[in-house]
């Protein structure tokens, strides 16, 4: 219905975005080469579908009224060497149990969301790194540039951009051959942990809520019971929207509503260095109808994110927007009560969303960048706090994971020390949980939301 939304359908040209002034981007020397790289792009299939976008958003509208949890994690930065069918399957994998342990333990949906299949460009402090007295333009994602420390890697290359579509496209097939193939049917959750059950406390504790949903799945088949539910799962994909040539390249006017969809994701969000009201990746997402995310941090007024809302969402469309709040454990006690009640005495219904990784990370004195899981779980039970004393619902969680078994978090049931963080440290950016880190976390969760 194209009457329907008559101011939507129109979005700023690529021009206009960059007219605006957009924090982060990057700086091609040739501006021939760019503009052909995104014609280029505006050609390509969409990545995801509109209707797809749509059924998000209002599972996202459910996460909003209190009705469902949102499970969304992934990489800090996917990089293009780890698009492999184990790598992909391993962060599937964790998702996955994460969420039947949600599911089983708090009897509550779990939205799922993959941090994947886009989450390729990072937003940095700084331009620029010195080593040895060398300075260069800083890593900012495969997206950008190259990890290696040379002048050539650290070039802003816009051929990336296609390699990014590439590398989420590839990615998404897999995924949904996962999802809909059998991988993910609820009777093969034994086989996703087998290898680790044995090693792991919190894999034998994994393997008894398995055992307990196999006597339900056993007594659902006696009585006749096959829903498709068993054996399929949605799983949609979600990135930082940072690159504006990506994004908007990406950017199609849907034939079946006339509403623009950014195609290169299911959901996407805001980042906390680029959620300027007036900035143009704001101004971009704003025309956008996919369901969006808005990171804020300890800086953020509940002004901020009022006007934010009323901008990206002035048509008040359920599950459009949801809030993702990264403080920091010693903050969250503080600074979240008075913003949700603000927002919430605006009239704005949004999902609030706890990201516990962003607010905690810091440096060892062996030299590497780390969060404590203690520091973790601790945001997460402030999270949960602040909403059971204002009656409002804690509806999910955003979290830097992996599936393999990495050593980048210290802490958690295997007590990893910082002396440890060396046996295997992979990330370009951003430390992650691995999948015992995740487990127990997953587990820690359904208790809260079991009290809630
Ligand atoms: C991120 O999610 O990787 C990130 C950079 O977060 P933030 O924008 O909250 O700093
Ligand atoms: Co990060």
């Amino acid at each position: 219905m194209a009457t329907a939304y008559p101011s939507a359908v129109s979005i700023p040209s690529l021009d206009d975005l960059r007219a605006i002034g957009a924090a982060q981007q990057p700086t091609y020397a040739d501006s021939i080469d760019r503009d052909r790289t995104v014609d280029t792009l505006r050609k390509m299939p969409p990545l995801v579908f509109a209707g797809e976008c749509d059924a998000l958003r209002d599972k996202m509208a459910a996460v909003a009224r209190g009705e469902a949890f949102l499970l969304q994690g992934g990489d800090c930065a996917e990089t293009f060497e780890g698009v492999t069918a184990e790598n992909t399957r391993n962060k599937l994998r964790v998702l996955l149990s994460m969420a039947v342990v949600l599911t089983y333990a708090a009897s509550v949906p779990v939205v799922k969301v993959g941090r994947l299949a886009g989450q390729f460009a990072k937003p940095r402090s700084s331009d620029a790194e010195t080593r040895d007295g060398v300075t260069l333009p800083a890593y900012r994602g495969d997206a950008v540039n190259g990890f290696e420390f040379t002048p050539e890697a650290r070039r802003h290359d816009p051929q990336r951009l296609l390699d990014v579509y590439h590398a989420s496209s590839s990615t998404l097939n897999l995924i949904r051959a996962f999802t809909t193939g059998g991988y993910a049917d609820l009777r093969q959750m034994h086989e996703w942990n087998t290898d680790f059950v044995r090693s792991s406390p919190v894999g034998e504790r994994y393997e008894r809520v398995g055992a307990e949903i196999d006597r339900a799945l056993a007594f659902m088949s006696a009585i006749g019971a096959d829903p498709a539910e068993l054996h399929t799962v949605d799983f949609y994909s979600s990135h930082e929207a940072l690159v504006l040539e990506y994004e908007h390249a990406l950017t199609r006017i849907d034939s079946r509503t006339d509403r623009p969809y950014d195609v290169s994701g299911h959901f996407v969000w805001i980042g906390e260095r680029t959620r300027q009201l007036d900035g143009a990746h704001v101004e971009l997402l704003s025309h956008i109808a996919n369901p969006i995310g808005v990171k804020l941090g300890p800086t953020s007024t509940a002004d901020d994110a009022i006007a934010l809302y009323e901008k990206l969402n002035p048509e008040r469309t359920p599950g459009k927007v949801t809030f993702i709040t990264r403080f920091g454990a010693e903050k969250i006690r503080d600074l979240l009560p008075q913003l949700i009640e603000k927002v919430g005495a605006a009239g704005v219904e949004v999902a609030w969303v706890t990201d516990p990784m962003h607010g905690n990370t810091f440096a060892t004195d062996n030299g590497y960048k780390t969060r404590d899981f203690d520091a973790v779980i601790d945001e997460v039970r402030g999270f949960f706090e602040v909403h059971r004393s204002l009656g409002t619902w804690p509806g999910g969680l955003h979290v830097e994971l992996t599936g393999d078994d990495v050593t980048e978090c210290v802490g958690g049931g295997s007590r990893l020390s910082a002396a440890d963080l060396e046996t295997r440290y992979e990330t370009l950016c951003d430390p992650r949980l691995n999948r015992a880190q995740s487990l127990e976390l997953a587990f820690l969760v359904a208790e809260m939301l079991g009290h809630n």
